[in-house]
């Protein structure tokens, strides 16, 4: 795992952008895996910038989300999807047809599961990942557990995760207690990950993952120690705190 610390939040972001926004000019049919909440906003704003100065072309680019809370839709301000439009698909020229993220109210949700993956599959895999870290060591919705699972799936999400998510919402009953993630094996598929951390909250954790040596189910993120091509960006406050 590489590690890059970046002075403060504005640095890691331009940091990941700059890697993304390389890897785009270098294929403009790539496929980025992308990720919500706090960390990556900054990062996103960043390649909204580069996008309107240096005629970046999205019109080939295809995504593939993460994550999706059940029973929420794209109309839904709390759903991942609205998230990722607001964020950056309504800013860029990416077709929105070459965006994926979880069917959060799928009719069938184990068998949207195993279909995200196989769309995955046909649409090449996914060239660089971008995933962020919950203080509980998730990555995406693989929450801390005695198994994890390979393949997307539906989850039930800790209590840590639910509390907090409870920022985004008006109201604790309102925060999902359950999403589909992409499972740790979908995640490592991926021909490299940049990870980001940022702000003193999770300082821990990424002590944590940092002085791993053994994977453990208990820390999902100690998973990306088998992939040979990790980045790590934290800013300082993730770092030394
Ligand atoms: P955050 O979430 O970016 O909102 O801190 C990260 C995560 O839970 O994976």
């Amino acid at each position: 795992m590489k590690l890059i610390v970046e002075k403060d939040y504005e640095e890691m972001s331009k940091k990941a952008a700059g890697i993304l926004v390389e890897e785009i000019k270098n294929n403009p049919s790539i496929t980025l895996g992308l990720a919500t909440g706090s960390t990556p906003v900054g990062m996103y704003k960043e390649i909204i910038k580069r996008y309107k100065k240096e005629e970046l072309d999205f019109s080939n680019v295809k995504s593939v989300n993460l994550d999706e809370y059940v029973g929420l839709d794209g109309s839904s301000p709390s759903s991942y999807r609205y998230f990722m439009n607001e964020n950056l698909f309504d800013h860029i020229n990416i077709d929105k047809a070459n965006t994926h993220v979880p069917d959060g109210k799928a009719d069938d949700l184990e068998v949207s599961t195993k279909k995200y993956d196989k769309l995955i599959d046909d649409i090449g895999g996914v060239d660089i990942q971008i995933l962020g870290i919950g203080t509980n060591g998730h990555i995406a919705f693989n929450e801390p557990a005695g198994e994890l699972s390979v393949g997307t799936s539906v989850v039930d999400l800790t209590e840590n995760t639910i509390s907090d998510n409870a920022r985004f919402f008006d109201t604790m009953d309102e925060v999902p207690k359950t999403a589909i993630t992409m499972g740790i094996g979908s995640i490592l598929k991926a021909k490299k990950i940049i990870l980001l951390a940022s702000g003193e909250n999770k300082k821990e954790i990424i002590k944590r993952l940092l002085e791993s040596d053994t994977v453990s189910t208990e820390l999902p993120a100690s998973f990306l120690l088998l992939h040979p091509d990790v980045t790590v960006i934290v800013d300082e406050a993730a770092y030394k705190g």
